[in-house]
């Protein structure tokens, strides 16, 4: 849900800012999202594209916007015309009028004018910044207008030379967030926290998968807000599923649940995890997990601060979990052998964070060149190790495995069907860090507390 909560001079800064770095000569063409059919005549929840709203702050589909430094209108919008009968039926639109007054446009055209006001802004410029490649519809219409500039080359116009990728540029911006957009960020934070608190509130023995989905999905519409990624809610075995998102069975007395849900403010994400026992107390062996997992996180999380690289919170987390599991005596031999062979990935095959902004795994390069990105103060990123042991406990040895040699070791069945990942959105400060999550329980002691006060 796009609520408008970042002013219109935010996205007047952004675009100055790169017409500056795009340079004269060029201009950067960007769609909206299309609408997208879900069955018969009824389409998916309308979600614009990130990118085309980082620079509008335009909620409808079929518009373009155009960027043109060093002209007289530097920002041009095609737009849907207002239309009384379909707005009737089907919501209100800006029209070019409205583009115009509202939205910081230059000068807004309608879409139905775009294949003949189009091709003459391509004229005479050196570059075209647009994402290419990822919308075969908007290259097919882009080589188009591109024709029929060259058609003209005859009565002296000159074509565009280069296509860029725009998303260099624009990427780069999107990944340092603006104090706006923090402070949006740190309200779908404390909403998807408070979401999983009310989770852990109203779950017990026989409640369903969804019904926990249902506290959390209540929980982000009340506050205007709406889901960043279909919410994961898995008990017991389900729990071991890393992108499990049926959320269809039932809750029982003696498993971990675990729930990876964020919400959409406004455009902005929030990714939290929390795993907790159905029954609201830690058996042994789910403690001795969790604890470890947690201290992991914890250790991760002391890495986010200017300076660290991207990869330095994974490295920790790697190094904290196997030293933990070589304690409790399911991994066997040296750490630092366990470390080199990787011997944490049968237990914990995924990655420890990524970007998080507009798009859940937001944009944003991991590393320049060769080497890691550094941490800088603006950059968001998830913190998010885990450990899955499935039903049947058979876990693959990492080492032998990528020898081409398959050789299970089976652990006990009370170390079955436990899958704990906890996950938090971490923000690089000016010097270290602040976890925008925080109001999400993690503690043992927190959560039994905070169950103990179940309705
Ligand atoms: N919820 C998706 C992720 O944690 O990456
Ligand atoms: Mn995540
Ligand atoms: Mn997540």
């Amino acid at each position: 849900m796009f609520a408008r909560a970042i002013p219109a001079a935010v996205f007047a800064r952004r675009r100055r800012a790169l017409l500056a770095r795009m340079g004269p000569g060029s201009i950067a063409l960007l769609p909206a999202a299309s609408e997208t059919p879900r069955n018969r005549d009824v389409h998916h929840p309308f979600r614009q594209d990130s990118d085309f709203y980082y620079l509008t702050g335009f909620p409808e589909p079929e518009a373009i916007a155009v960027l043109a430094p060093g002209g007289e209108h530097e920002f041009l919008l095609f737009c849907r015309e207002r239309d009384p009968h379909m707005e009737i039926w089907h919501g209100r639109r800006a029209g070019p009028k409205g583009a115009m007054e509202r939205y910081g446009v230059d000068n807004a055209h309608p879409i139905a004018e775009i294949d003949k006001l189009l091709p003459p802004l391509l004229e005479n410029r050196e570059r075209v910044f647009y994402a290419i490649g990822y919308n075969p519809e908007f290259d097919r219409r882009m080589m188009g207008w591109l024709n029929q500039v060259r058609g003209k080359t005859r009565t002296g116009v000159r074509a565009p030379a280069l296509f860029v990728a725009l998303e260099h540029l624009l990427h780069a911006m999107r990944l340092r967030k603006e104090p706006e957009e923090i402070a949006v960020m740190r309200e779908s934070a404390r909403i998807a926290a408070e979401a999983h608190q009310r989770a852990m509130r109203a779950c017990r023995p026989g409640r369903m998968e969804y019904e926990l989905e249902a506290e959390i999905l209540y929980t982000f519409i009340r506050h205007g807000a709406g889901w960043a990624y279909p919410s994961i809610v898995g008990g017991g075995d389900n729990s071991c599923i890393l992108h499990y998102t049926e959320n269809n069975a039932p809750l029982r007395d003696g498993d971990i649940v675990l729930i990876d849900a964020g919400a959409e403010l406004d455009g902005y994400a929030s990714d939290i995890t929390r795993s907790f026992p159905v029954n609201g107390r830690f058996s042994g062996e789910q403690r001795a997990i969790y604890e470890l997992v947690l201290a992991a996180q914890k250790a991760a999380i002391d890495q986010v601060r200017p300076g660290r690289h991207f990869n330095e919170p994974h490295d920790a987390a790697v190094r904290t979990l196997t030293e933990g599991l070589a304690a409790l005596g399911l991994l066997q031999g040296d750490v630092e052998e366990l470390i080199k062979a990787e011997q944490h990935k049968p237990f914990y095959m995924h990655r420890t964070g990524h970007w998080l902004g507009m798009d859940v795994h937001d944009v944003g390069d991991y590393k320049t060149g060769e080497d890691w990105r550094i941490f800088e103060p603006g950059m968001v990123t998830t913190i998010e190790p885990g450990l899955y042991i499935p039903a049947g406990g058979k876990i693959l040895d990492a080492h032998w495995a990528r020898l081409g040699v398959h050789l299970e070791t089976e652990l006990d069945e009370r170390w079955q069907r436990i899958g704990i990942r906890i996950e938090d959105d971490v923000l690089v400060t000016d010097d270290g860090h602040e976890i925008l999550t925080a109001a999400a329980p993690k503690e043992v002691d927190e959560i039994e507390a905070l169950m103990r006060e179940r309705r």
